[in-house]
């Protein structure tokens, strides 16, 4: 069997990170459409070596096509990936628009692929700094029982979308010619700097990064008692989201068991030699498929607690790989 696919966003970082997904994992296309907006539309992007010309986004941009994965914004989600669904589509949505509505499917397919249920609709794929975050929270919190999070986040720019990307090689161009610096994308000069201000601030003083960690976290582990607190932070880096996670448990750790059970987990690549200075780098995982954890060790304080270093490409476990994951539950 074979299905139609539409990618809408297929000119943005994570929509040709979908079409690159799509192409290695051999995903079972029959046709493949790449929607977008009217900037890009007649625009070309290779797909297994043929050209597949962008289409502008439509309402009927979904007649045929069994399978639509969005990452055009939430806006665009909302007013479209209903619009998929009515013409008969499985929608995948990388936006926030759908993750905490009640009845929408949230799902990382290593930790929550019973979610999915049997009524294929919207299906939301969480936020890149969660999914890399509950990749090693769900075997500790199985073996464990995961209490509290306290977590900072070091997230790429890759995660502001392309603009973002051509933004900090910009500014870091500028910097190191003493050229006036241009900013676009974030309020304070990027490169050579660390924003502690991801998405927008909200009245209890965190930022909706930092909400949508707390929420989507208890929403995927289907455990409403665990606590976490977030600072979520914007470095100069391209690709990858690092991680500090601080996680309390009911019950003393044992670092060697943590390592056994972090490693036993699909899709979780241990990296903890510190002697050899081998630890999870942005610049190794940067288009790799794995999660990789590594710092582990025990609080110096709390026997029932550890520290963890978490590193992932944002772009591919943290939005297009996920996505594609999911479609693939389908499949069997
Ligand atoms: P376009 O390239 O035509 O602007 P990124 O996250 O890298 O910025 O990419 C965003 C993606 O979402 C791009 O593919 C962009 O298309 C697409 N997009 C943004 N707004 C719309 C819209 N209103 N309708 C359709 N696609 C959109």
């Amino acid at each position: 069997d074979r299905y139609n696919v539409a990618v809408v966003g297929a000119t943005g970082a994570v929509g040709r990170t979908m079409i690159a997904t799509l192409e290695e994992r051999k995903f079972p296309v029959a046709e493949l459409r790449l929607l977008a907006s009217s900037r890009s539309a007649g625009s070309q992007l290779p797909f297994h070596g043929e050209p597949v010309t962008v289409q502008e986004l439509q309402d009927d941009s979904f007649q045929g096509m069994d399978l639509a994965l969005f990452s055009a914004g939430a806006a665009t989600s909302k007013q479209f990936a209903p619009k998929a669904v009515e013409a008969g589509c499985i929608a995948i949505d990388n936006s926030s628009a759908f993750r905490m509505e009640p009845g929408i499917p949230l799902v990382v397919p290593e930790v929550n692929p019973e979610a999915i249920g049997d009524q294929p609709g919207i299906i939301a794929n969480p936020n890149c700094s969660t999914i890399q975050m509950v990749m090693a929270l769900k075997p500790l919190h199985d073996r464990y029982r995961v209490r509290r999070v306290i977590v900072s986040t070091y997230q790429s720019v890759s995660g502001s979308g392309q603009k973002a990307i051509d933004e900090l090689v910009r500014q870091s161009q500028s910097a190191l010619h003493c050229e006036p610096m241009v900013k676009n994308v974030y309020p304070h000069q990027i490169a050579f700097n660390c924003l502690p201000h991801i998405d927008s601030f909200l009245d209890n003083g965190y930022t909706k990064e930092e909400m949508k960690m707390v929420n989507e976290t208890r929403k995927i582990m289907g455990d409403d008692s665990i606590n976490v607190t977030p600072t979520t932070v914007r470095v100069p880096v391209m690709y990858a989201h690092s991680e500090s996670v601080y996680v309390e448990t009911d019950e003393e750790i044992d670092v060697a068991e943590v390592r056994r059970v972090l490693s036993a987990f699909p899709g979780v690549s241990v990296v903890d030699a510190p002697e050899k200075n081998e630890y999870p780098l942005a610049i190794d995982a940067a288009g790799r498929d794995e999660v990789m954890v590594g710092r582990i060790r025990k609080d110096l304080a709390n026997p029932k607690a550890l520290n963890l270093w978490v590193v992932c490409d944002n772009l591919r476990k943290g939005a297009a790989l996920n996505a594609v994951q999911i479609a693939e539950l389908f499949l069997r």
